[in-house]
């Protein structure tokens, strides 16, 4: 006799459903390279950019990656995911650690999102050490650099 399987479960060899994913930076990312190189490196936004890109096609995926120094911004962008995406990457920067608007779009649209830090931000400033949208994130990678944004689209491939 078959095991009863849930039709809610994913076999591991089945194709991802994960196909177009949104990338949100929030603000300052666009100041990489110029930024506290100490902390977030030498490379530029632009080579970042190229970077998610590169990892999401070798994945199989298609990323649009965008930027906004504006926390309505940010709002809308994650409210238009909903029908058009099928998850979220995410680096709110300094709206991580304030932004409870950020964290309710993410609950409202229920994709699944995934929080990217560039640095180490449970090594770093007390302020740094809550964060509100990955209170909506199935996982956060922090302190890998660019690998983060690779890392995460990775692991929504799995989902
Ligand atoms: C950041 C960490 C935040 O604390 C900071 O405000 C940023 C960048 C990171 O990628 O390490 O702007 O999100």
């Amino acid at each position: 006799m078959l095991p009863k399987v849930s039709c809610q479960q994913r076999p591991t060899d089945a194709p991802t459903t994960m196909k177009n994913i949104l990338v949100i930076n929030g603000p300052n990312l666009n100041m990489l390279g110029i930024r506290e190189p100490n902390i977030y490196g030498k490379q530029d936004y632009a080579t970042l950019v190229a970077f998610i890109q590169e990892s999401a096609a070798k994945l199989g995926l298609t990323v649009d990656v965008r930027q906004s120094n504006h926390e309505g911004v940010l709002v809308d962008w994650i409210q238009e995911a909903l029908g058009k995406f099928d998850g979220i990457v995410i680096n709110p920067a300094a709206y991580t650690h304030t932004s409870i608007a950020i964290l309710d779009a993410l609950k409202a649209v229920a994709l699944p999102a995934v929080e990217v830090h560039l640095s180490d931000v449970s090594a770093r400033e007390p302020f740094r050490q809550i964060s509100y949208a990955g209170m909506a994130c199935r996982k956060t990678f922090a302190g890998h650099g660019f690998g983060g944004y690779r890392l995460a689209l990775e692991y929504l491939t799995t989902l």
